[in-house]
């Protein structure tokens, strides 16, 4: 699991986000769209152009749902439990793509964060979201 020093950076990076949080969710999707084109498959029903309603509204939802991982980072399981029963019952979403949308939220708050990106909150950032996408999938076993 995450170290005390790895909690503390995403908090303090993840604040940092704060002001331009919800167009992170939203260039995060399209980037998904765009890079792994299978992913559509998931959303027939949305517009998938760049910068759609829709995708600007799903990208804020899926940012909340990281902004409750951030202030639960002890207990991810009991704080996405719900997602989890949502993504594995529900939508059945492949989990592989967990990991692709992780590479794409990575690249977009790279370019969001610039040079404070540095490569140990990249390290940190990693970790996180591989427990995220852990937590999502394992109601699928
Ligand atoms: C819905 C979060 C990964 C497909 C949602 C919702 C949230 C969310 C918060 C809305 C739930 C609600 O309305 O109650 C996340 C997070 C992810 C993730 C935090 C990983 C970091 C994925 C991936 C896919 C996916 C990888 C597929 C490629 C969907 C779909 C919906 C959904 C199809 C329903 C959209 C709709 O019809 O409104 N997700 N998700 N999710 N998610 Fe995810």
């Amino acid at each position: 699991m995450l170290t005390a020093e790895e909690q503390s950076l995403i908090q303090k990076v993840w604040e940092k986000t704060a002001s331009h949080r919800d167009e992170i969710g939203g260039e995060s999707l399209y980037r998904l769209f765009t890079s792994y084109p299978s992913t559509k498959t998931y959303f027939p029903h949305f517009d998938l152009s760049c910068g759609s309603e829709q995708i600007r509204s799903h990208g804020k939802k899926v940012v909340a749902a990281l902004s409750t991982a951030v202030k639960s980072l002890d207990n991810l399981s009991q704080a996405l439990s719900e997602l989890s029963s949502l993504h594995a019952y529900n939508l059945r979403v492949d989990p592989v793509n967990f990991k692709l949308l992780s590479q794409c939220i990575q690249v977009v708050l790279a370019l969001h964060l610039g040079k404070e990106y540095t490569p140990e909150v990249h390290a940190a950032f990693d970790k996180f979201l591989s427990a995220v996408a852990a937590v999502l999938s394992e109601k699928y076993r």
